[in-house]
């Protein structure tokens, strides 16, 4: 089954949805995204992303075309076009096309994209021995709590990790721990889960607060604060969680083993927490 597309009102095959080259998404960035994931052809948390999409927007000043309802019955039309149960629903919301100025244009309207794919499940085998990541300075602006395109510090970072033999990047500011290019970061330390607090540094992942919620439920002692980069290597495991990714644990940072160098208990028990709660919030569709 081919991947489709929606654009600006029409589900089309992808590789024949084409925006101009004067939209301001391709010129400047000027846009904002979301990612859903579809398990079952359910969609996970679809609300929260919505949510999140319309706070990134309106931050940026982008009037949002939907209402929440009808956002919700254009990606459900979406899926169940695509056939796709297991899929990645991409959501790209940008200021419109107009001649390159960089003030806003006045008449531009927003360009909607989505796409949707198929995602394979990742190999069971990496979550069991857990993965490589490295830790690399966080060169990104000041409002990466925006879901914005302007990813080109992150696709750098996760090119330099990916060039070492990594699979995620750990992005430090300042001494402290943000997130990852594409992901949240937890640590586990005399089994209290800690996290970097939110502010303008990092996302506020729609998969950390299910984590978070999921631990606090089980009685687990959860710490949101700063995290200085040393905790890293002190932590007893440490964790990545986003939506495409959902928990994977670190095993090595840098050219050091994290803990004992295996996947830990809490870690795992976030990882089951996480697939049960996909599943009780799925299997009524
Ligand atoms: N990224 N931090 C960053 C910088 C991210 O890009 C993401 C997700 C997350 C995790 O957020 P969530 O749990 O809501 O997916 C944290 C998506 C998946 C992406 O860019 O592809």
């Amino acid at each position: 089954m081919p991947a489709i597309a929606y654009l600006n009102g029409r589900f089309l095959p992808l590789e024949e949805a084409n925006v101009s080259i004067e939209d301001r998404g391709f010129q400047f960035g000027d846009g904002v995204y979301e990612v859903i994931r579809g398990y079952g052809g359910a969609l996970f948390r679809l609300e929260d992303h919505l949510s999140r999409l319309e706070r990134s927007a309106q931050a940026i000043s982008i009037s949002v075309p939907f209402s929440q309802i009808e956002w919700e019955a254009l990606i459900r039309e979406g899926v169940k076009r695509s056939g796709y149960g297991e899929c990645k629903v991409y959501i790209q919301l940008t200021r419109g096309t107009a001649p390159r100025e960089h003030r806003f244009p006045c008449s531009a309207s927003p360009t909607v994209v989505m796409t949707f794919r198929e995602i394979p499940e990742m190999d069971a085998s990496v979550r069991q021995r857990g993965v490589h990541a490295v830790t690399l300075p966080d060169l990104r602006w000041g409002l990466c709590s925006i879901k914005s395109l302007n990813l080109l510090p992150n696709v750098l970072a996760r090119q330099e990790a990916n060039e070492a033999g990594a699979f995620e990047a750990i992005l430090v500011k300042n001494g402290f721990v943000t997130e990852g290019t594409s992901s949240n970061v937890c640590l586990v330390m005399d089994g209290t889960i800690v996290t970097p607090s939110l502010n303008d540094h990092l996302l506020a992942g729609v998969t950390r607060a299910v984590v978070l919620e999921l631990a606090r439920q089980r009685g687990l002692p959860v710490e949101e604060r700063n995290v200085r980069e040393e905790e890293l290597l002190q932590a007893d495991e440490l964790f990545l969680i986003g939506t495409t990714i959902d928990v994977v644990p670190v095993s090595r940072l840098n050219d050091e083993l994290v803990g004992d160098g295996m996947p830990g208990k809490v870690t795992q028990a976030m990882r089951d927490g996480l697939r049960r709660c996909v599943e009780s919030a799925t299997e009524s569709h």
